[in-house]
């Protein structure tokens, strides 16, 4: 797999080395800002886990790393962060198409037997009412949505022309350990937790769906043994929220009030005010969620009470430029 050292990817290689012994894991991952090998130390000395260090984006690290023969590509590498997309779309553009073309390249070359392509619910855009399928138009609007609708449309084009193997799963907004706290449940917490307030976009009504990360991986999982190629197939928490409650609940589980800790900034260009996604396909396949979401966010909460030291590092340096950029004079 690809982006293993991300936050559903490092989780994903987790469930996997747990549930199937029989399967070995390789894993490529460029380790940009947010691929961190402290999210897989627990594995790192398992025989059935290797690392490989190197770019979707470049042919022959991703030859490299396919030089014994694999059963299967699943493409975890991504530009994730729809704010980071806004203010530098470039990066988006590269990892999130033409890495994916790189990779279906590579999936056809070494006649590889299935490609699986972790996408975003993101991809239909803002859904005023009722539930995205997966036969509905794309309609990205985002820098990162847009790109990810890129990579997704590459990788159905595959299947169609080459007859490729191929799949996608398009996940909700996802939570749990390992996230890097640059998104809004780790960002909040942490910033709790550091006595800070929490930037809330504008009227804190957009509604998400929050999957926890181990269903997500379930979800991935179950799409790679028993989904049928060429097919899409949504994954979805079933736990919309508004920013705003979600707030709320997270101030109560840090021991923090709304009047301190909450500084309502401008909000995020083109913000999308709902995402919501029919599950029916992937349940049909015998995959839902498991993870309660009231005891999912207090288990997070407490994972990263008990984690400092693996978020501590990740707010200095480079993610303080990057806090200043994003949220200074907002
Ligand atoms: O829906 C799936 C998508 O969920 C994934 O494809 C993306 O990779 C992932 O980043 C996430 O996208 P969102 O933009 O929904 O996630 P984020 O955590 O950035 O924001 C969640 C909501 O919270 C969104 O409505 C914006 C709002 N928000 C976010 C941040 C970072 C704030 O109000 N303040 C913030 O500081």
């Amino acid at each position: 797999m690809t982006g293993g050292l991300g936050f559903i990817g490092s989780n994903f290689i987790r469930l996997v080395l747990a549930e199937r012994t029989d399967i070995r894991s390789i894993n490529l991952d460029a380790m940009t800002y947010a691929g961190n090998p402290a999210n897989l130390s627990d594995v790192e000395n398992d025989s059935r886990y290797r690392f490989f260090k190197g770019d979707i984006c470049d042919a022959r690290a991703v030859d490299d790393a396919l030089s014994e023969p694999v059963e299967a590509i699943v493409n975890f590498a991504a530009e994730s962060h729809v704010d980071r997309s806004i203010l530098d779309p470039e990066a988006f553009l590269r990892t999130d198409i033409l890495g994916t073309h790189v990779l279906l390249e590579a999936m056809r070359r070494k006649n590889v037997a299935r490609f699986l392509q972790v996408s975003t619910d993101e991809v239909y855009g803002h859904v005023p009412e009722g539930h995205s399928k997966e036969g509905d138009p794309l309609a990205p609007r985002s820098p990162y949505a847009a790109s990810k609708a890129g990579g997704d449309l590459q990788v159905l084009a595959y299947g169609a022309t080459y007859d490729a193997p191929v799949l996608i799963t398009r996940g909700s907004n996802t939570y749990g350990p390992y996230q890097y706290p640059e998104k809004l449940i780790p960002l909040f917490v942490t910033n709790l937790m550091e006595d800070k307030a929490v930037p809330l976009y504008g009227d804190g009504l957009q509604v998400r769906d929050w999957l926890h990360v181990e269903d997500h991986a379930r979800g991935i999982l179950t799409v790679l043994e028993r989904g049928n190629e060429m097919n899409v197939y949504n994954l979805g928490g079933g736990n919309p929220r508004t920013n705003l409650e979600l707030t709320e609940s997270l101030l109560a589980h840090c021991g923090r009030s709304f009047a301190t800790h909450v500084r309502h900034v401008t909000d995020r260009a083109g913000h999308d005010r709902r995402y919501a996604i029919d599950c029916a396909k992937a349940r049909a396949l015998g995959w839902e969620p498991r993870r309660d979401f009231t005891a999912g966010l207090r288990d997070t909460v407490g994972w990263y009470r008990e984690n400092e030291q693996w978020w501590r590092p990740l707010k200095s340096g480079a993610f303080a430029e990057y806090y200043k950029t994003q949220y200074a004079g907002r």
